[in-house]
C-alpha cells in the first residue's frame, strides 16, 4: 500500500514525483478521475478545518465516494481502540483512510492494517501533507530548494509543522532555523533570535501557540508575545524583499502575527491552503497507485 505517515519515508524523487503530480492538477489535469470508484473515509480524532475539508474536496474531485468519521457517537465512545476502529473500515470495504490523531505516531499501531492510510498529523509528531503544500508553495515562488533557508517562528517543540519541514529541507538541500521563546526550540542548535532569523530567511513560516499541547496556561498576554516573538509590522520590514509570510493556519491574529499581515501582498497564507487540495489529490492518487509521471513514461 502507499501509506503516508512521515515525510521522511520519502525520497527526494518521490516528493518531486508528488509535487509534479500536484502541479499538474493546477493545469493539464485539472480534471482527472480516478479510473475506478474509490470509498475513502477520513478519521478526524482531533480538530480541523483545512486538513480534513482539503482531503474531502480532493477525494470528491477525484470522484471517490467520502466519508467523514466523528469519535463522537461512533464506538470509540465504548472503548473501541484506534486499531480496532481501523480495522473495521478495511473490512467493511473502504479502499483508504485519512487520519488524525493526538497520539504522536499513532500509525505505528497500524502495521497490520493493508489499505493506505494518509496521515492528516499525529501529535506533535509528523504533518506529511502540509509539508508537500509548503514545499508546494516555496517551489512555486523560488523554483528550487537547494539553498532556500526557512525560519520557522513559534512554538516549535509542539508543532509537527516544524519537524515536518526540517526533515524535508535535509532532504531537499535547503536550510531551516527555529525562533520563538527559547524554552519552545526542540533543537537549541538550530535556533536564531527573532530578528536575524527574519532577516534571514527566504520564506517566514509562523506558527500558533499550541495551548492545546501546553501543560500550563503561558504566563504572557497576547500584546506582548506579539511584541517579543510575533511577526509585527515593524519586524516584517526586516524581511528581504524577496521573501514571503507562511503559515499553516489556524492563524491567531495579533498574536503570532500582526493581522494586517496575512493577506499582506508577500503572504502565502491562502495560497498555502489552495495547495492543500493539489497535494492531497497528489497522495490520494499516488495511494491508489498512480502518478501522472509514470503514465507518461509508459
Ligand atoms: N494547517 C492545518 O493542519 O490546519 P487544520 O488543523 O485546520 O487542518
Amino acid at each position: 500500500t502507499k501509506s503516508l505517515f512521515k515525510i521522511s519515508d520519502l525520497t527526494k524523487e518521490e516528493i518531486f514525483e508528488i509535487l509534479h503530480d500536484a502541479n499538474a492538477f493546477s493545469c493539464s489535469h485539472k480534471d482527472w478521475q480516478l479510473p475506478e470508484r474509490k470509498l475513502v473515509a477520513n478519521l478526524f480524532f482531533e480538530p480541523s478545518t483545512r486538513t480534513h475539508f482539503s482531503f474531502a474536496s480532493a477525494q470528491h474531485q477525484l470522484g471517490c465516494c467520502v466519508e467523514n468519521f466523528s469519535a463522537q457517537g461512533s464506538s470509540v465512545e465504548k472503548g473501541e481502540s484506534l486499531y480496532d476502529t481501523v480495522k473495521t473500515f478495511e473490512s467493511i470495504g473502504y479502499d483508504a483512510l485519512v487520519i488524525r490523531h493526538k497520539s504522536d505516531e499513532y500509525f505505528k499501531e497500524l502495521e497490520n492494517i493493508n489499505i493506505p492510510i494518509l496521515n492528516a498529523g499525529d501529535g506533535c509528531g509528523n504533518h506529511p501533507t502540509q509539508c508537500l503544500l509548503d514545499l508546494l508553495t516555496i517551489y512555486q515562488e523560488f523554483k528550487t530548494f537547494e539553498g532556500i533557508k526557512v525560519a520557522v517562528i513559534g512554538d516549535i517543540v509542539h508543532s509537527r509543522v516544524a519537524n515536518s519541514i526540517k526533515e524535508a529541507m535535509q532532504i531537499l538541500g535547503g536550510e531551516v532555523c527555529f525562533s520563538g521563546p527559547k524554552e519552545w526550540i526542540s533543537d537549541s542548535s538550530l535556533y536564531k533570535d527573532i530578528d536575524e532569523a527574519v532577516a534571514w530567511a527566504d520564506a517566514v513560516m509562523m506558527l500558533r501557540i499550541q495551548h492545546e499541547r501546553h501543560a500550563a496556561t503561558m504566563n504572557m498576554g497576547k500584546e506582548e508575545y506579539l511584541k517579543r516573538y510575533g511577526l509585527t509590522k515593524k519586524r516584517a520590514e526586516l524581511m528581504q524583499k524577496h521573501a514571503i509570510i507562511m503559515h499553516p493556519a489556524p492563524v491567531n491574529r495579533g498574536v503570532e502575527i500582526d493581522s494586517d499581515l496575512v493577506e499582506a501582498s508577500n503572504s502565502r497564507i491562502f495560497q498555502q491552503m489552495s495547495n492543500g487540495v493539489l497535494v492531497r489529490k497528489a497522495v490520494m492518487k499516488r495511494a491508489f497507485g498512480y502518478t501522472f509521471s509514470k503514465e507518461e513514461e509508459k
